[in-house]
């Protein structure tokens, strides 16, 4: 067996995955309204380098040219997020026609390509206009949502299926609410919970919305899951990681798939920080666990995590700088590859995460690795080319850990590429570069990378 030959089912579905905030562009044009990521990128300091979402790689303005990239990378999938204020400048109300116009265009060329188009309704990008009534710590801003994922069903479930409801509410509730690194930058700590609660909801509603479209119609979410270790055998550390992991993963997939918060004291800081009588959170949780009918997970790194030392200097051994009064300290994972964002490369993570959401959740809905991938700042070199031969490995090595996970019994049904193209990565702008197409930031050159190449060998050989 070559290292190219993988394991996967005949059916597997490849594709890859970009988000409308880092990719779109256009951000004030044709009656778009402004998003939390606009006003939080406008604040000095915020970005690395000032860079600002307002232009991005330009695709609201070269949809086509993108579509052709996917359409001969031979995609059977692809993932984009809906920008809520390009399509409802106000969060609510009046629909902006030109906004859903470019998303019912996308869908067609996506179509007319024999590209199976996979949108997710937010990925981070919250309307200002909804942040400035509460943002996600009210609950009007669920039945919001809501009231969009309908909007969106009702404009394009004629041609789209496939659904996705919200992307990462764990990274959106810990970087945006708990702490300040993303938009809203609320800096709240554990008095965040509100907004977890009040994403899970959106979800659930939104799943309704989906369903009450009609049969055909499929809903799942998007949720970046990740293998927490503790970095000794002190109980400490034991006690540290087990606490980070309910936090950061169970209280955001149990809810979904089990209905119930994982451990009575976190359902016991929601109910009181948000205010809900015990029946509430009782209802709520019957409309966040609705039935599934696929679930997304994002993988990139696994968390080593260590109690608070007092006294010990974290300068340089922490992977994420988290404020000193935090319970847990997630330290540097030693010993193996970095990638040029200096994030550490383990691919058995993937299949670890993978296994235990199968052993935690009987019910797991079938799972598509919606998004994976890894920043090298490869760039055109004299011959024209972009030799990225460590995301080749990665890759490889991340796709071989797919086929590892459905050896021992996940259902796995496709897996994502992060990402279709160089894009605005968020808190780090355009330095990082995750695409499978490099793009160049002043003239918006696209030129495929030889990990591109790659990836459509791997999908034509897979089909046989
Ligand atoms: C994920 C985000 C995605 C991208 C990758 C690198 O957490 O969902 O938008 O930024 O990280």
């Amino acid at each position: 067996m070559t290292p190219d030959q993988l394991l996967l089912p005949s059916s597997f579905r490849f594709g890859t995955a970009t988000a409308a905030a880092q990719i779109e562009g256009a951000a004030e044009e044709d009656g778009r309204g402004p998003s939390i990521w606009d006003v939080f990128a406008a604040e000095p300091g915020r970005i690395r380098g000032g860079d600002t979402p307002a232009v991005a790689c330009d695709h609201y303005h070269r949809r086509a040219e993108d579509v052709r990239d996917l359409a001969d990378l031979g995609v059977h999938d692809y993932r984009f997020s809906i920008s809520w204020s390009r399509v409802l400048p106000d969060g609510r109300g009046t629909i902006n026609l030109p906004g859903l116009d470019f998303y019912s265009r996308l869908v067609d060329d996506l179509l007319a390509a024999g590209i199976r188009p996979v949108p997710t309704l937010y990925h981070w990008d919250l309307p200002q206009a909804l942040q400035s009534e509460g943002g996600w710590l009210s609950r009007s801003t669920s039945e919001a949502f809501a009231d969009y994922a309908a909007t969106m069903v009702d404009a394009l479930g004629d041609r789209v299926t496939t659904w996705f409801t919200l992307n990462e509410m764990n990274v959106h509730t810990l970087y945006g609410h708990a702490l300040t690194d993303h938009a809203p930058a609320l800096g709240m700590g554990l008095d965040c919970l509100p907004v977890a609660h009040n994403l899970l909801r959106g979800h659930g509603l939104a799943v309704d919305a989906i369903r009450a479209a009609g049969p055909r119609q499929q809903a799942g979410v998007v949720q970046q899951h990740f293998p927490v270790r503790a970095a000794s055998d002190s109980a400490e550390d034991i006690d540290a990681a087990d606490l980070f992991r309910i936090l950061t993963n169970w209280t955001f997939s149990d809810p979904i798939l089990s209905g119930r918060y994982p451990e009575d004291w976190v359902a016991e800081l929601v109910l009181t920080s948000a205010g809900l009588t015990a029946q509430q959170l009782e209802d709520d949780l019957v409309v966040v666990s609705r039935p599934l009918d696929h679930y997304g997970v994002n993988y990139y790194e696994p968390t080593l995590i260590e109690a608070p030392r007092p006294g010990k200097d974290y300068s340089g051994v922490l992977e994420v700088d988290f404020p000193a009064d935090m319970p847990f300290r997630p330290v540097r994972v030693e010993g193996v590859e970095r990638t040029d964002f200096d994030w550490p490369v383990v691919p058995s993570g993937l299949t670890d995460i993978l296994v235990a959401l199968r052993e935690r959740y009987p019910d797991l809905p079938p799972v598509t690795v919606t998004e994976n991938g890894c920043s090298y700042h490869d760039s055109p070199g004299p011959d024209g080319a972009v030799h990225d031969d460590r995301r080749i490995d990665y890759l490889r090595a991340h796709l071989h850990a797919v086929a590892d996970a459905i050896a021992a019994g996940v259902d796995v049904r496709g897996y994502y590429v992060w990402s279709a193209m160089d894009n605005f990565e968020w808190a780090a702008g355009y330095a990082e570069r995750f695409g499978l197409v490099h793009v160049d930031h002043t003239t918006q050159e696209r030129t495929r990378k030889d990990s591109w190449y790659w990836y459509r060998d791997v999908i034509t050989r897979a089909a046989g």
